[in-house]
């Protein structure tokens, strides 16, 4: 039964990992961001480092600026209803 449960959760794992990098692309935060590359935005990697699930959210409805660097990023309305699934995404590089 253990083995069961444990090929279940790897099972799990495949399907969760692509579609929460999936929500970062259909929201095209992957314009500007990238998980490791720096592009106008910060990586997901810096991100993950030193910002809250409470600063993830607040860059979605209002933008963020001066926290990483000189360029602002515009806030992102059409991604509010996926805040949840982001901050997931985006601490998963941590
Ligand atoms: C037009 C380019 C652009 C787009 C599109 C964009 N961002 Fe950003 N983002 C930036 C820039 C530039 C910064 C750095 C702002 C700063 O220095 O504080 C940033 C910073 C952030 C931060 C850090 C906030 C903090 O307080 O630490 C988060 C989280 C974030 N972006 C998430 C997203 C998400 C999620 C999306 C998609 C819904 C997205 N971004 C789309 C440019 C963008």
């Amino acid at each position: 039964m253990k083995v069961l449960n444990i090929a279940i959760a790897a099972a799990a794992l495949l399907v969760a990992a692509p579609s929460m990098a999936d929500v970062l692309a259909d929201q095209k935060c992957t314009t500007c961001h990238d998980a490791t590359a720096k592009k106008v935005g910060p990586t997901w990697k810096d991100i993950a480092a030193k910002a809250s699930a409470d600063d993830i959210k607040a860059a979605i409805e209002k933008g963020a600026k001066g926290k990483y660097g000189k360029i602002p990023m515009p806030p992102q309305p059409k991604a509010k209803g996926d805040a949840d699934a982001i901050v997931k995404a985006i601490m998963a590089h941590k």
